[in-house]
């Protein structure tokens, strides 16, 4: 197949493109190169020779140069975005222009040249403080920050779009992805850097908080699922572990992998726009992609913790 990714060079994006490559599929890689965090390139680089490998610097808000890249595409997977809860709290418009603008762009783009299927991400932060663990896609969805206002905005475009232009689509739930690549304002990351500095690490909130974190294969092989799963009808999908872990289990957890068990917590106020648990039911995903998650939290820690020791902190 064609493939489309929109925010290629990130963390999720960088990974699925190594999996559609390895599995000879052609991939356009489209991305900005905001400036959200650097040395996304790295993780691209490796395939700048690759034939069936294009990369077009393009803006999501630049809707004729979308079209372009989307040209004889059999499939969009959408990942370009601006993540991140804090962020979006000091700036929701950014926030809003990259995740909701972005996403219509996209829709409108894949419609007009005819693509076959939109792969759309969401996320689990859409659910708010949710009214019951573990969440469901038919449970309400009451965002508490403008980042999940504009994912859920994002979500409504896809279903929307379904309805109205037939365009087939899914967005995807993701729930705390975690892995090598991952991004450097993510908590997992942060408390691994400080912890090789010899810095204890910082909570926000008692730690008590829960997690339904996901490792970053076993999300790429659900997003990679989507492409020739039956018709999604354009609604959103819980791409989860299907558990959840306390922040102060994982910190314990990561300053066991890196060998500074000595290095108590340190707590701060909570954050705003922070939810206190995240835990989502993933039945939706096993049943209409056939997938299931495999790896288990300490194992996808280790080996997170493996790769920032070797290549996470250049
Ligand atoms: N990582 C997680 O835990 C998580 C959880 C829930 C949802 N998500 C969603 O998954 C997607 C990927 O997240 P990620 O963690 O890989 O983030 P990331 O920041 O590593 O990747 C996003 C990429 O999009 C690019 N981009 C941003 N704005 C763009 C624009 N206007 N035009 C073109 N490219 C643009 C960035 O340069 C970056 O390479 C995002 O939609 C994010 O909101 C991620």
């Amino acid at each position: 197949m064609r493939a489309v990714v929109t925010g290629a060079a990130g963390f999720i994006g960088s990974t699925l493109t190594d999996l559609l490559l390895a599995e000879g599929h052609e991939v356009v890689g489209v991305d900005n190169f905001d400036d959200y965090y650097s040395g996304k390139m790295r993780f691209l680089s490796r395939h700048l020779e690759n034939k069936d490998f294009k990369l077009m610097e393009v803006d999501i808000l630049d809707l004729d140069a979308l079209r372009q890249s989307f040209e004889d595409a059999d499939v969009v997977f959408h990942l370009a975005a601006q993540a991140g809860v804090r962020i979006s709290v000091k700036d929701p418009l950014r926030s809003h222009h990259a995740n909701t603008t972005g996403t219509l762009n996209v829709l409108l783009a894949a419609r007009d040249e005819s693509v076959k299927r939109v792969v759309s991400s969401s996320s689990s932060s859409v659910y708010g403080n949710a009214v019951r663990l573990p969440a469901k896609e038919t449970d309400p969805a009451v965002p508490i920050s403008p980042y999940a206002a504009s994912k859920l905005a994002a979500e409504y475009y896809c279903t929307l779009f379904y309805k109205l232009y037939g365009l087939q689509s899914v967005s995807l739930r993701y729930f705390t992805v975690y892995g090598p690549r991952q991004r450097p304002d993510m908590a997992i990351r942060i408390f691994t850097d400080r912890a090789l500095d010899g810095l204890r690490p910082q909570i926000f909130g008692d730690g008590e908080q829960t997690r339904d974190f996901t490792y970053i294969a076993d999300v790429v092989n659900a997003i990679r699922r989507c492409a020739d799963c039956p018709d999604p009808k354009g609604e959103p999908l819980n791409v989860c572990s299907g558990s959840t872990v306390s922040v102060n289990q994982v910190v314990s957890a990561i300053m066991k992998a890196v060998g500074r068990e000595d290095l108590k917590p340190e707590y701060l106020p909570p954050q705003p726009g922070d939810v206190d648990h995240t835990w989502g039911d993933n039945s939706k995903a096993r049943e209409l992609l056939g997938w299931q998650p495999k790896v288990k939290i300490d194992e996808g820690l280790s080996r997170f913790v493996e790769w920032y020791k070797k290549e996470g902190r250049v």
